[in-house]
């Protein structure tokens, strides 16, 4: 009797140090303990890029710990997705995409992650609206121009996006289907190589978001036809929209937002989910996505219910009309 008490309480006490080597360890090692990978669906020196990096620094100095971006590209966000997906539930690897999350179940045939079930949500982002760019020395000089020239040229013209799922795509696709035309498409890994094909001349025509387009905009190396959005936006006060030059009900704006692997802890997501808020609120964050006609998302949005419900709605919006249009990809 007496050895198996000593037993028991030496298995006791291996418990009890237990627990408090992994409590000591808990209490010093709260999350973060270590820098947190912020994962960019499209390329480098695009606009997804572009704004994460912007909230990266304020949500880094937050968490006490560095953000950093990697880009993992191709399939309009698939492959990051997938990626993210199958992460460890940790909070160590954080997500930023667009509408492409929403687009893509009907989209894609196979496609290896679901929006709905494998992930949790931190909160919505930004808003952002686009705009149809063509190249410095194409022809047409205005809207109406461009639609007589591509009546002609149709063959010949050139449109840039970014690959099935991507927003430069399905705007693309919206554009070429009110002008009843089919245009050569050419896909990029991100609009941020698009652009530079765009500004050096080797494509036509490109409908970009506006979070880097307003520099070329104004200075004028860019030739652009209209804004996606119904109200002209005030970064860029005397650009039309295509609404008001014909193109009755275009509306296209892009909205992004964050996520994690499904199972991250409650703890883990609100931490994360301050350190967004913070990104969002800091005026810095603040005056760079103005510049760029970048709208901030009410603080109800920013939250993981506000994502994720506006995640399923658009989900819902979009599954009919792409499988309406017939639009894979594999
Ligand atoms: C990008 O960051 O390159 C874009 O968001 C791609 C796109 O969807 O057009």
């Amino acid at each position: 009797m007496k050895v198996r008490v000593s037993i028991l309480a030496g298995i006791g006490a291996l418990l009890a140090s237990s627990f408090l080597i992994n409590g000591t360890a808990l209490a010093a090692d709260p999350y973060p303990n270590k820098p947190i990978t912020l994962v960019v669906p499209f390329a480098a020196g695009g606009p997804t890029d572009a704004v994460a990096r912007l909230i990266a620094i304020p949500m880094g100095k937050s968490l006490g710990q560095t953000v950093i971006v990697e880009n993992t590209v191709g399939a309009g966000g698939t492959i990051a997705a997938t990626r993210v997906a199958r992460s460890a539930p940790d909070g160590y690897m954080v997500f930023i995409h667009h509408m492409g999350m929403a687009t893509a179940p009907a989209l894609y045939k196979k496609l290896q992650f679901d929006p709905m079930k494998d992930f949790e949500y931190i909160g919505q982002v930004v808003d952002v609206p686009m705009v149809l760019l063509g190249r410095k020395n194409f022809p047409p000089n205005n809207f109406k121009e461009l639609e007589a020239y591509i009546k002609v040229n149709k063959e010949k013209v050139t449109l840039a996006n970014a690959g099935p799922g991507a927003v430069s795509q399905l705007c693309g696709l919206l554009f070429m289907s009110r002008e009843g035309v089919e245009l050569t498409t050419v896909p990029y890994k991100g609009t941020g190589p698009a652009l530079t094909d765009l500004l050096g001349g080797q494509v036509d025509l490109l409908c970009d978001q506006t979070t880097q387009t307003v520099p070329y905009i104004r200075d004028g190396l860019v030739k652009t036809y209209g804004v996606t959005t119904p109200k002209r936006l005030s970064a860029l006060p005397n650009i039309p929209t295509l609404d008001e030059q014909g193109l009755k009900g275009f509306d296209v704006k892009v909205w992004h937002g964050m996520y994690v692997s499904k199972g991250t802890p409650p703890a883990v997501l609100a931490k994360i989910n301050k350190a967004l808020n913070a990104a969002l609120n800091d005026p810095e964050v603040k005056t760079r996505l103005a510049e760029s006609n970048i709208e901030i998302v009410p603080a109800s949005k920013a939250t993981p219910a506000g994502l994720k419900d506006h995640l399923e709605a658009e989900i819902n919006k979009w599954g009919p009309v792409i499988r309406k249009a017939g639009a894979y990809a594999d």
